[in-house]
């Protein structure tokens, strides 16, 4: 079975399969970003993007996502570490404390702007509804979704990079590799 990781084409087989997706992504590929919290699908922290959506996987198997192209929020940053401007306005805005929702966050953030990139701060408070945050109090990090959106494409543009496999990210030159435990 293939999966597109960040631009990368993987292989899966064996027992693999049957892994949660995100023990597969932590595990298996060392994508330690998305963070496994509540277990149950309550806290968004696990939050990665499926062809474009965003989705909590830490209840997800990973035979569900034949042929999907997955985004982590590796794949966000440019093949030589430049941070996407979403990224980088969660530094600049101090909407990083412990950081632990951080990554789930900023992919819940990025699939809501590829499809609004012009939105208000009350649509980025529902946008970010499913992913808790213990320190923040929420407004740093309305104040970076708000202060990245201008990087944003809108109308057409916006419809041309939603139908890309990772949105505005930075897809790396595909290779493959194989991942199946016995
Ligand atoms: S770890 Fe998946 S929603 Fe909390
Ligand atoms: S920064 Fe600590 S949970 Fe959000």
């Amino acid at each position: 079975m293939k999966l597109h990781v960040n631009g990368k084409q993987v292989e899966v087989d064996g027992a693999a399969l049957e892994m949660r997706l995100v023990e597969f992504l932590r595990e298996e590929l060392d994508l330690t970003g998305v963070k496994n919290a509540c277990d149950i699908g309550a806290c968004g922290a696990c939050s990665i993007l499926i062809n474009n959506e965003p989705l909590k996987i830490c209840i997800k198997r990973v035979k569900d996502f034949e042929g999907s192209q997955i985004l982590t929020i590796e794949g966000l940053a440019a093949p030589d570490g430049t941070l996407h401007p979403l990224q980088q306005a969660f530094v600049d805005c101090g909407a990083i404390q412990c950081g632990f929702c951080t990554p789930g966050m900023v992919m819940t953030a990025h699939a809501f702007l590829l499809k609004c990139p012009r939105p208000t701060r009350d649509q980025i408070r529902k946008a970010i509804n499913g992913n808790l945050c213990r320190c923040t109090g929420y407004q740093q990090i309305i104040d970076a979704i708000e202060r990245a959106a201008p990087h944003y494409p809108s109308g057409l543009q916006a419809a041309a990079s939603a139908e890309s496999p990772v949105g505005s990210a930075h897809p790396e030159t595909a290779t493959l590799s194989t991942v199946g435990a016995s």
